[in-house]
């Protein structure tokens, strides 16, 4: 039997998004169905509705979640109905060649849900990153489902589904960052916060955020930068080298997805150090380096997908760190919304008047 709910659905490139009713599948083989209780608004969720992720319209939005799981399919065997989940995008197969050379967080081919949710009509939607969760109801593939400890507020666990995780992975597992290195952090949303924070965590010594947008800098000084860079007033690459001896940082993460970010953070490594890019592109966007400096420069330029996170891995760790208060999932939760308020928070986000807007279900 099909699950009549309330989803937040982008129909057309561009256009203003519309609360609908949806219908979502009882679970099937692999499958899990939940009870979704929080999902933050992501850029990414924007960036389907402007129709730069892809054209597969209508999209069901939202994919940073929390909930319990109502139901799981015939065969599901380490999740069970009333669990605490945080969802995740890459539920990793075990068995592609990444995971089977002990690279899982690579997975080349994460799972995600067989039967389709739809519009009332019988549309297929498709779910923002295999999730879909500014609904109800989702259904997802049980390995989507990280279970962490219940005593965590869903608002602020689910954000460990997407923006939080990628941004501290970009610095800690992507980057490397660790004790008494310097890092440099381009754009301080969610994403770029969450870097920050991993950072601090971590031990890095110096600690660089830089925005166009002053209210960002406050946040991410609150969330452990030592220095901000405002990037309107000065050459952030200057500026960088300033803070780090002459040197560059050790490592840069770009989390704005721009080209002029991406040359920024290229220039603004040390020698050999590591450029993260974790802002995610359109697809017109091309840059131009000289090849001599790829090369002169040397040290890494690595993408991360997801911060290189493991869910089952980082997800009940990162949870249990909050618990302990000793990282700060609370302070991203700039406002509690509801459902239909989808449209109003994407505003918000592009004047930058919050770091997460939490969808409550
Ligand atoms: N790689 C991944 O797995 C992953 C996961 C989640 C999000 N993302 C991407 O990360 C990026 C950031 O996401 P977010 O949710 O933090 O977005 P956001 O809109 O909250 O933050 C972007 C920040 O960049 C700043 N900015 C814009 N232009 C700038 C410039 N020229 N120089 C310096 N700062 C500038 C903005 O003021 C803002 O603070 C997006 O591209 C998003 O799609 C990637
Ligand atoms: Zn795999
Ligand atoms: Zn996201």
């Amino acid at each position: 039997m099909a699950h009549e709910v309330r989803a937040v659905v982008a129909r057309e490139k561009g256009q203003p998004v519309s609360v609908e009713t949806i219908l979502v599948p009882d679970p099937g083989p692999g499958e899990a169905l939940v009870r979704v209780q929080a999902c933050g608004v992501c850029h990414t969720d924007l960036h389907y509705r402007e129709g730069g992720i892809n054209d597969d319209f209508p999209f069901l939005l939202g994919h940073e979640a929390a909930g319990v799981v109502e139901s799981v399919g015939p065969d599901v065997e380490d999740l069970a109905a009333g669990d605490f989940v945080i969802l995740n995008w890459r539920a990793v197969c075990g068995t592609c060649r990444a995971c089977r050379r002990g690279q899982p967080w690579y997975c080349f081919s994460t799972h995600n849900a067989t039967q389709k949710m739809t519009l009332a009509d019988g549309t297929a939607l498709s779910p923002a990153l295999g999730i879909g969760a500014f609904a109800q109801k989702t259904l997802v593939a049980a390995g989507q489902c990280t279970k962490v400890d219940p005593r965590a507020r869903p608002e602020a666990a689910g954000l460990l589904g997407c923006g939080v995780m990628a941004g501290f992975g970009a610095a800690v597992n992507t980057g490397g960052i660790g004790r008494g290195q310097s890092i440099a952090v381009i754009g301080c949303g969610g994403v770029g916060v969450a870097a920050i924070a991993g950072a601090k965590l971590a031990g890095a010594s110096t600690i660089i955020g830089v925005d166009i947008d002053p209210r960002k800098l406050a946040t991410a000084e609150r969330m452990g930068a030592t220095h901000t860079v405002d990037s309107r007033d000065v050459d952030p690459v200057e500026a960088i080298r300033e803070l780090t001896g002459g040197h560059g940082a050790d490592v840069v993460v770009e989390a704005v997805g721009r080209p002029e970010t991406y040359k920024q953070a290229f220039y603004a490594r040390d020698l050999a150090g590591t450029l993260v890019q974790v802002g995610v592109p359109t697809p017109d966007m091309r840059i131009e380096l000289p090849l001599i400096e790829l090369f002169g420069r040397g040290g890494a330029l690595r993408s991360s997908w997801y911060g290189d996170c493991l869910p089952s891995r980082d997800f009940p760790m990162l949870i249990d760190l909050y618990l302990q208060g000793r990282f700060d999932l609370d302070a991203f939760v700039s406002e509690t919304i509801g459902i239909d308020d989808v449209e109003a928070a994407f505003e918000k986000m592009h004047r930058g008047e919050v770091l997460r807007s939490v969808v409550v279900l």
